[in-house]
């Protein structure tokens, strides 16, 4: 179960720096965020900025018996949410993503296939989101691949200074519109 639009709207508000919205994704910003996923290959999948849980079900419909979701999210509240999905192949990780090798680490893994991120960059603290984006790309495979929504183009030098490829979508049906950015690994950042 999702919490209540009213609730999303409340927990938005009150912590609007880490949250970065008062809605949660639209199903086509979700659909646009897993289009690049082949979920025929991945095995590894991590998900930063889970919120509630809206892309990480997406995730979970189309992926397959033996993959693992990796899902960070730092509110109490929707971790609390993300727990309640009952499918054996999700992980909850209560921590910030700045922390994702040593996490992905802790389960057994040395590094991610995809990596899906709902996270804030605009609103964080940029020193904060740089590290996470290094070490994002540090953490996924060569050839894999991290995407990004973002409600503006603001970051995309960012994007473009620490992945080797990037190339843009746009989402009119959601609320606010808003961007994917796709960022590709073709070499190995660790
Ligand atoms: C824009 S919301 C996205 C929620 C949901 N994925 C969606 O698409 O509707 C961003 C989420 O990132 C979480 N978040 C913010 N900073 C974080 C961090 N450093 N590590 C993990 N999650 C974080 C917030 O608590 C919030 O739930």
């Amino acid at each position: 179960m999702y919490m209540k639009h009213l609730d999303f709207f409340k927990e938005g508000i009150r912590n609007i720096r880490t949250t970065g919205t008062i809605t949660r994704s639209s199903r086509f910003l979700c659909r646009e965020m897993i289009r690049p996923v082949n979920f025929e290959k991945a095995k590894i999948i991590v998900e930063l900025g889970a919120g509630d849980g809206v892309i990480t079900r997406h995730i979970l419909d189309r992926m397959s018996a033996d993959a693992k979701l990796i899902s960070f999210e730092v509110n109490d509240k929707f971790c609390e949410i993300l727990r309640n999905i009952n499918d054996p192949r999700l992980v909850v990780v209560e921590d910030s993503a700045e922390h994702i090798s040593s996490q992905l680490e802790e389960h057994g893994f040395d590094h991610a296939d995809y990596i899906v991120s709902a996270l804030p960059f605009l609103s964080l603290p940029k020193e904060l989101g740089t590290d996470i984006l290094r070490k994002s790309a540090a953490a996924l495979r060569p050839g894999g691949v991290f995407t990004q929504m973002q409600y503006s183009l603001l970051l995309k030098h960012l994007y473009e200074s620490i992945f080797d490829k990037v190339t843009l979508r746009f989402v009119p049906l959601n609320v606010p519109p808003a961007f994917v950015f796709i960022c590709e690994n073709t070499t190995s950042k660790s």
